[in-house]
């Protein structure tokens, strides 16, 4: 399609031109999308199907922008905006606080299903545009961008980026029936959606604001540790704080692997899936590792590269 080579303007937006997207892009789509249909059902959070349905979201192709921003417009306001890829960290966070969402609009390669580099439109739609249906979670993505904008004031981008990280893209939710996923990340990836619940080795670990602030993070593979929320609710409220304090707290504290546990940590223990498509069965996904596909940070992928 023509979207991704043309010229952005200065804030980085494009022109969908979703008429311009061929056969086999919508194919892609298709298929990644009914992977991704039968998985979630029990795995992913009420909040997340739900949002899901309200888009109107399909298997028939990729959606056009205009259509699901008037819907979620209608709902709590958010659109959404083309964007060429990853964009820097001061123009992500000010679309966050005008709620506005940058969304790509290349869709991987059929060669590439499983190990893409960069998010595509079908991680941003399909993974992040759910939840901006749901109130709460639409406030905290919104006060995100706005934390953002001040920690880049302050120098503390790296902590505040880990929150993003361990909530929006790869966060678990903890409800009645067990853990279930909201992490944008982990609902765009077919391995993941499985081996963040039914897998014994990362560590599901309470949600705790400064503990979160303190954990580094892979960008290269299947996350080690899994931070639980409680609600929504929880998310915003932990953003309503003014942070400069906690990165002064912060800041005489080291650094926590990825897989580490500290002895304030409240583990959780996984909760086993027994669906038809769960683990060993043989037509479902198995524990294919693959890199993250949250949103990185254009200076995470740099650093990545040039290890
Ligand atoms: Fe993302």
């Amino acid at each position: 399609m023509t979207a991704v080579r043309q010229e952005a303007i200065s804030d980085f937006s494009i022109e969908q031109n979703w008429q311009d997207y061929t056969e086999e892009e919508h194919a892609i789509w298709r298929h990644l999308f009914q992977r991704q249909q039968r998985l979630l059902v029990g795995r992913a959070c009420q909040e997340f199907l739900d949002g899901f349905g309200a888009l109107g979201l399909a298997a028939d192709g990729i959606p056009d922008f205009g259509r699901l921003s008037e819907v979620l417009d209608a709902a709590t306001g958010w659109r959404l905006v083309a964007v060429p890829g990853l964009v820097p960290d001061d123009v992500f966070f000010a679309y966050l606080a005008r709620r506005r969402f940058p969304s790509t609009c290349f869709i991987r390669r059929r060669d590439r299903l499983d190990y893409l580099q960069e998010p595509d439109v079908f991680h941003d739609i399909c993974g992040h545009v759910p939840l901006l249906i749901n109130p709460a979670f639409a406030d905290y993505i919104q006060a995100y961008g706005e934390g953002g904008l001040k920690a880049l004031g302050l120098g503390h981008l790296t902590r505040l980026a880990r929150l993003y990280w361990y909530t929006v893209e790869f966060g678990l939710i903890a409800t009645e029936r067990g853990l279930r996923i909201y992490g944008s990340g982990i609902l765009s990836s077919a391995g993941e959606s499985v081996y963040c619940l039914d897998h014994p080795r990362p560590n599901r670990i309470r949600f705790d604001l400064r503990r979160v602030m303190r954990t580094c993070y892979r960008i290269d593979d299947f996350q080690q540790t899994y931070f639980v929320i409680d609600n929504f609710q929880q998310l915003f409220d932990a953003t309503r704080p003014d942070f400069a304090p906690i990165y002064r707290e912060i800041a005489a504290l080291p650094d926590i692997d990825p897989d580490a546990l500290i002895s304030s940590d409240q583990k959780l223990e996984p909760t086993p899936f027994s669906s038809p498509l769960g683990r060993g069965q043989k037509n479902g996904p198995q524990f294919d590792r693959g890199p993250s596909l949250g949103r990185k940070r254009l200076e995470d992928v740099r650093q990545h590269h040039n290890q």
